[in-house]
């Protein structure tokens, strides 16, 4: 069995980790091991706590020891999996899992990527820029935004109807199938 950390952030719907939830739930192969969220009460965390994962709240302050922190609260797991988590990961948990930290992009990386391209940002970039396909990408973290390899992307069309609010739900919903695929694939060694 292999265990699973989630990482959310302190605005997050938790949507992605809920959609890994439901699909890890009845695989004989992983395991949740944990939810770690900045902020107790926000979306995520209820949700996670309303389905029963174990909650672990690593808050954002006392910003000198927060990787140290972070890294011992996904010490366990075998893959740590970032959904909605904002910031750059602290090195100390990229040194503790090496290879073994993803993430989920709701765009087809390496566009519509890296700093400040994050939330209604991307899909608004992309009917911006006339895009006639977009999608999600689930890759490897890195200490810089959006840069790691690539494991896994899903696409959708982009209509000229499309605004970048219909875009975000087709992304999204392109993006709970996708990571959970993608989980799949590096647990069985396949990247
Ligand atoms: C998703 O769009 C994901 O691509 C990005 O953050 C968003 C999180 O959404 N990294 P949710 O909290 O999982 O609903």
């Amino acid at each position: 069995m292999q265990k699973v950390a989630i990482i959310i952030g302190h605005a997050g719907r938790g949507s992605n980790m809920l959609a890994l939830a439901d699909r890890i739930a009845p695989d004989s192969e992983l395991e949740i091991a944990c939810v770690v969220t900045p902020k107790a009460d926000s979306t995520g965390a209820l949700a996670a706590t309303e389905r029963g994962l174990p909650l672990r709240v690593v808050p954002y302050k006392d910003a000198d020891d927060y990787g140290e922190r972070l890294g011992k609260a996904v010490e366990d797991a075998d893959w740590v999996c970032l959904a909605g988590y904002m910031k750059l990961l602290p090195e100390a948990v990229l040194k503790l899992h090496p290879g073994r930290v993803l993430n989920i992009h709701p765009a087809l990386l390496p566009k519509f990527g890296g700093k400040g391209m994050y939330g209604h940002f991307v899909h608004e970039a992309v009917v911006a820029a006339g895009e006639i396909e977009t999608g999600c990408t689930v890759h490897f973290v890195t200490e810089e935004y959006d840069e790691g390899q690539i494991i896994l992307q899903s696409r959708c069309p982009v209509t000229p109807n499309d605004t970048a609010e219909t875009v975000a739900s087709k992304v999204l919903a392109l993006e709970h199938e996708t990571y959970y695929l993608a989980l799949k694939q590096v647990s069985h060694g396949k990247i």
